[in-house]
């Protein structure tokens, strides 16, 4: 079992999933979401929307997760899930720590080995870094421990810039 950060862009990352800091339309928006949509092509706003009219009519809450294919991405998955917005007021741990807990759910249903995953929260949602580098180390770290068998085994956060890996790295050495 493994988790490490690295600095790059998450579109071009070879892991089995994806995770997407999606909002709860599911119908795309800018950041790390706007940068999955415009790679993946048109099929996975076609995606998203299907979700949207069957198993998703009310859009995905705070704090869960839904996957869909990757089209075009070097992933083979996406796994969609939203942040809580600290600029309207969501300022609960417990819903950051759900977006990462329940996005290795849905990658241990698809079996997924690997899964890579933005700062979730910590661009236009407005979370302090360092909060969630160690939210989502934390999390992320108790869930491995408590699969140690089968997938996923292997997360990475793929983040933009130094400060950002700085902080990942300060949460990921921490015991
Ligand atoms: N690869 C990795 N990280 C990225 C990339 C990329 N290609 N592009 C941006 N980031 P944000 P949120 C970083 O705003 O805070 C969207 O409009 C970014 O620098 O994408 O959860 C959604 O539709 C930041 O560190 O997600 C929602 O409405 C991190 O990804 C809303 O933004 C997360 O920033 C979600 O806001």
């Amino acid at each position: 079992m493994s988790i490490s950060v690295e600095i790059g862009d998450l579109t071009q990352v070879e892991a089995d999933a994806i995770v997407n800091a999606a909002n709860s339309t599911l119908l795309g928006g800018g950041g790390v979401d706007g940068a999955i949509h415009a790679a993946a092509g048109p099929r996975l706003l076609e995606a998203c929307r299907r979700l949207r009219n069957t198993t998703h009519r009310g859009g995905l809450d705070v704090g869960d997760a839904v996957a869909t294919p990757a089209f075009d991405l070097p992933a083979s998955w996406v796994i969609h899930t939203v942040g809580p917005n600290l600029h309207r007021g969501q300022d609960d741990p417990a819903l950051l720590a759900s977006c990462f807990a329940r996005s290795l759910d849905v990658a241990a249903e698809l079996d997924a080995r690997s899964v890579a995953f933005p700062a979730v929260s910590a661009g236009a949602y407005g979370w302090p870094v360092p909060d969630v580098a160690r939210i989502a180390v934390t999390t992320c770290r108790g869930w491995l421990a408590e699969h140690p068998d089968g997938s996923p085994q292997e997360v990475r956060f793929v983040v933009v810039d130094e400060r950002i890996r700085d902080a990942f790295e300060d949460a990921i050495g921490m015991a």
